[in-house]
């Protein structure tokens, strides 16, 4: 029997979406109110999945207390009140839309969890906006 195990978590985190070989005239046309050269912040909603066989002997999928301190350890500590462009490695070079953002996280996810299972990382950069990343 496969089931699919989810945790909720939640970062508040700073961004700003441009490209630094576009004028500021195309950064505000492409990325509006996200390209604000000042920054400005979003409360993040994130609910990662695993899915895979019932464990036999536990009943488990995967133990929620090691998922919810993977992503308190993994996501939480790395993103959570930090400004992404500035303080958050992954995105040097990378635009932090809530799709490169979704694909960090499960990239920095999917080494921790066992490869027999599936891994979804669903982000909510507001409550009506979000993306899917499942690898
Ligand atoms: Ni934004």
């Amino acid at each position: 029997m496969k089931v699919k195990v989810s945790r909720k978590a939640h970062f508040n985190a700073a961004h700003r979406l441009f490209r630094s070989d576009w004028s500021d005239e195309k950064n505000n046309a492409v990325f509006g109110l996200c390209s604000n050269p000042n920054f400005h912040g979003h409360n993040y909603d994130l609910i990662v999945s695993v899915y895979g066989e019932i464990d036999q002997e536990t009943g488990f999928v995967i133990d929620l207390k090691i998922l919810k301190d993977l992503i308190n350890s993994e996501i939480e500590m790395a993103f959570d009140h930090k400004n992404l462009n500035v303080e958050v490695p992954e995105f040097k070079n990378l635009n932090p839309t809530a799709e490169n953002i979704a694909v960090v996280i499960f990239n920095k996810l999917r080494p921790h969890i066992a490869m027999d299972k599936d891994l979804e990382v669903v982000l909510y950069e507001t409550s009506r906006n979000f993306v899917t990343y499942s690898g």
